[in-house]
């Protein structure tokens, strides 16, 4: 199996009031026209699970389930996965110089951001065309 080398692009930044996403200085220029979208999907490092124990585990318990369900890291959003990439769709509220403020994300401040991709029509399904197992059918609601 091959191992690939990632940069961090950024870092994310939790503030009382403000929630943003900080780009290093020789990354800036990879923002031209980021201020035209109003959704982006924000790749992200988990960095407190990138650790021999977390990156093993293939099995977890989704939370807030009725009853307590194993299932695959592929299968759920587990932290703990081989590689500790978070995901997430956020709204972009504006961009200043090297920040592009969000409304809100699940990474906690300083957590490492390694990617941005703008969100695109082609990445909406409505709801009800979603298979889902039947213990995440809640999440339809
Ligand atoms: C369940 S993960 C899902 C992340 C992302 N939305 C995804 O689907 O890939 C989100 C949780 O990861 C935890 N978390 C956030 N930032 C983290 C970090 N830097 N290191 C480890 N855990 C983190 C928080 O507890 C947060 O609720």
């Amino acid at each position: 199996m091959s191992s690939f080398g990632i940069y961090q692009i950024g870092t994310v930044k939790i503030e009382q009031e403000a929630c943003y996403i900080e780009i290093h200085q020789s990354y800036l220029s990879g923002l031209r026209h980021i201020e035209n979208f109003s959704h982006i999907f924000v790749l992200w490092w988990i960095s407190m699970r990138d650790n021999p124990q977390d990156r093993l585990q293939l099995l977890a318990y989704p939370p807030k389930l009725e009853k307590e369900i194993e299932t695959g890291v592929f299968s759920c959003r587990s932290p703990s996965r081989p590689n500790p990439i978070g995901l997430t769709k956020v709204k972009l509220i504006k961009v200043e110089n090297d920040r592009l403020y969000i409304d809100r994300i699940d990474a906690i401040d300083g957590t490492p951001v390694v990617d941005i991709k703008p969100y695109l029509p082609g990445d909406t399904t409505k709801v009800a065309e979603l298979r889902l197992p039947e213990w995440f059918n809640h999440l339809k609601e």
